[in-house]
């Protein structure tokens, strides 16, 4: 499963912020924050599902494109402000591309790093997940 989530903009006189809890605008609790920053346009990253991480992606600064797949149904999203984030759960591969040079790529995670969370490998991927 995959989808957009807006998250409230508390702007006022002095600028914005956006608050993002866990279990409350997101449904998991957050366990991981890492973010992509000064990755080239031509490149592509992620090429990879996960059996059990749930993520949320938010381009805080910038722009990249995500192109999901949940072995069903393909999508691509623009994700081009901090007040909207993709959510993909597990079972989803994913793509990223198209960063612009000033593109910040925030990712709340809902558990630690696991490499063995990976599936890196497309067929294996629509094996597991076909419906
Ligand atoms: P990688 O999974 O290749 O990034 P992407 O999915 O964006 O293509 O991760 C790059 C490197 O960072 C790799 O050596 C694994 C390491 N890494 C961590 O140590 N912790 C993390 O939480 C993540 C996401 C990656």
């Amino acid at each position: 499963m995959f989808r957009k989530i807006g998250f409230p903009v508390r702007g006022d006189y002095r600028g914005n912020l956006i608050a993002i809890e866990g279990e409350t605008d997101i449904p998991f609790e957050i366990k991981r924050v890492y973010y992509i920053f000064a990755t080239q346009s031509d490149v592509v990253r992620g090429l990879h599902a996960h059996s059990s991480l749930q993520q949320v992606l938010i381009c805080v600064n910038g722009s990249c494109r995500i192109l999901v797949d949940d072995a069903e149904r393909r999508e691509e999203f623009l994700l081009d402000t901090p007040s909207s984030g993709l959510l993909i759960s597990s079972g989803v591969w994913r793509e990223m591309k198209d960063f612009s040079k000033d593109a910040v790529l925030l990712v709340l995670a809902s558990e630690h790093y696991d490499e063995s969370d990976y599936i890196r490998d497309y067929e294996d991927f629509l094996e597991k997940f076909r419906k």
